[in-house]
């Protein structure tokens, strides 16, 4: 039985970075929910492991190659006639204090970040206009939202998706394709590192980080055909961190 009372049936969704945390279990929800779900990520034994237990498609590929992005997004259409919603979720850290960034952690945080985002809104766009449907749903962060110490790279690409987010969401609505996004805050490998006494700081008055699977009700809402006079919102899903 589904937690989402959203009816996913004849969608077609791909999720990046889905091999583990938020991103997997978006796929399951969306799974468990009817859609046809590709599961992207560049870690292809995670990934083939995570898609077998999920019951969805495996794609493996590299969010920052725009041959690997479309190349899954030809799949998708190819195997199933349609793509109809995009969660851009796929993320990487390369934390250190701006003035020892080198350029390389600089350029892999945005190549991944902001430019996969991109990449696989573009090549989404043909196909949404065709069906004159389509929903993109962003994955930003606090961060982006209010900066981080030893975070630059990563605030710079997160900020850079809420304006990425808000332009595409002008662009594309002409075409019935609604972008939106959220900012979570759950428990994951990404979290994993920070130190028990330090978790009362990064969480909200809610003071715990969630479950990924708790991140699910906002993308499906974002995603549902019933939203679609929503666009170009950025939500927190962060119990209540950036109030
Ligand atoms: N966990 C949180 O509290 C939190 C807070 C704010 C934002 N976020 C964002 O949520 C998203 C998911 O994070 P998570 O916590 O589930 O992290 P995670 O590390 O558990 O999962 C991220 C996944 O992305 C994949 N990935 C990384 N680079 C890739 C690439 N180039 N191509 C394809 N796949 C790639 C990784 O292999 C991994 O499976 C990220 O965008 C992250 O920045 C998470």
């Amino acid at each position: 039985m589904s937690n989402l009372s959203f009816d996913f049936t004849g969608r077609t969704v791909v999720v990046t970075g889905a091999a583990r945390g938020i991103g997997k279990e978006l796929s399951r929800q969306f799974r468990e929910a009817g859609a046809t779900v590709f599961m992207v990520d560049f870690d292809g034994a995670e990934l083939d492991a995570a898609a077998a237990e999920v019951g969805a498609k495996a794609a493996q590929a590299d969010v920052s190659e725009t041959e690997d992005v479309e190349r899954v997004v030809a799949t998708a259409v190819d195997e199933t006639g349609r793509i109809d919603i995009l969660v851009n979720n796929a993320g990487i850290l390369r934390d250190r204090v701006l003035w020892k960034l080198t350029d390389d952690d600089w350029e892999q945080v945005l190549a991944v970040h902001a430019g996969g985002t991109f990449r696989f809104t573009r090549a989404c766009v043909p196909h949404f206009r065709a069906q004159q449907f389509g929903r993109v749903v962003n994955v930003t962060s606090y961060t982006g939202l209010h900066g981080n110490r030893g975070q630059a790279n990563y605030a710079t690409a997160k900020a850079g998706i809420i304006g990425f987010t808000k332009t595409a969401a002008k662009e594309l609505a002409a075409f019935g394709v609604t972008v939106n996004a959220i900012s979570p805050n759950a428990a994951t490998r990404m979290t994993a590192s920070i130190p028990e006494e330090k978790i009362a700081e990064v969480t909200g008055p809610i003071p715990r980080f969630a479950d990924p699977a708790e991140m699910a009700a906002a993308v499906a809402f974002f995603a549902s055909e019933e939203a679609g006079y929503i666009t170009g919102v950025v939500l927190p899903v962060d119990g209540g961190l950036s109030m």
